[in-house]
């Protein structure tokens, strides 16, 4: 009994050990894979653009999206979170980041994609600073692995003008 007790002991942990090591090695071969996303948006349409009641500037756009985030999966990735945000500079905050879209990855299969949206979430300044505005459009990407480390990255689509006037 005592002896059997300890031989599934020492069985569970060189099991451990085991898997430990495939975890080290996980995350590190992980680390060599170095991805390279694309990404193209288009804003295809001004839904409308207004000062809201209060003061603050709000725009509905339509965008096409197109993304290839294959090369994010390997065998180690779990999922993949994805958000698209404007990024833009006013007087008070030289970073204002607004998400519009974001998904979540689950496989490899799905990481090539297009969408046809209005954005998501609403695209609001805390303030009037909206019109005639040059913004970016990033898409930053969340990999959430088995085992390891989460990493994050993004890609920056730069060259992108709010319209001069409210419509
Ligand atoms: C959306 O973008 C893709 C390529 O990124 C392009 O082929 C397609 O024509 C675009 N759709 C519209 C409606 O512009
Ligand atoms: C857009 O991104 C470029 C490159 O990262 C940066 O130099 C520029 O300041 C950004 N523009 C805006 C309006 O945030």
């Amino acid at each position: 009994m005592h002896s059997y007790l300890y031989r599934g002991n020492a069985l569970f942990t060189f099991a451990l050990t085991v898997l430990a090591f495939m975890c080290g090695i996980a995350s590190l071969t992980d680390n060599f894979n170095s991805p390279s996303p694309t990404s193209e948006v288009q804003v295809l349409n001004i839904n409308w653009f207004q000062k809201k009641p209060d003061g603050d500037d709000e725009i509905s756009l339509t965008l096409n999206v197109s993304a290839d985030l294959q090369s994010l999966f390997t065998w180690n990735t779990k999922q993949v979170f994805v958000f698209l945000a404007a990024e833009y500079e006013t007087p008070k905050n030289s970073l204002n980041q607004v998400s519009l879209w974001d998904g979540i990855i689950p496989t490899k299969q799905h990481a090539a994609f297009r969408i046809h949206t209005a954005n998501k979430y609403r695209f609001i300044d805390q303030g009037s600073n909206l019109r005639g505005k040059e913004f970016n459009l990033t898409l930053h990407w969340h990999v959430m692995p088995k085992t390891g480390k989460m990493f994050a990255d993004k890609l920056v689509m730069t060259g992108f003008r709010l319209p001069d006037s409210y419509r």
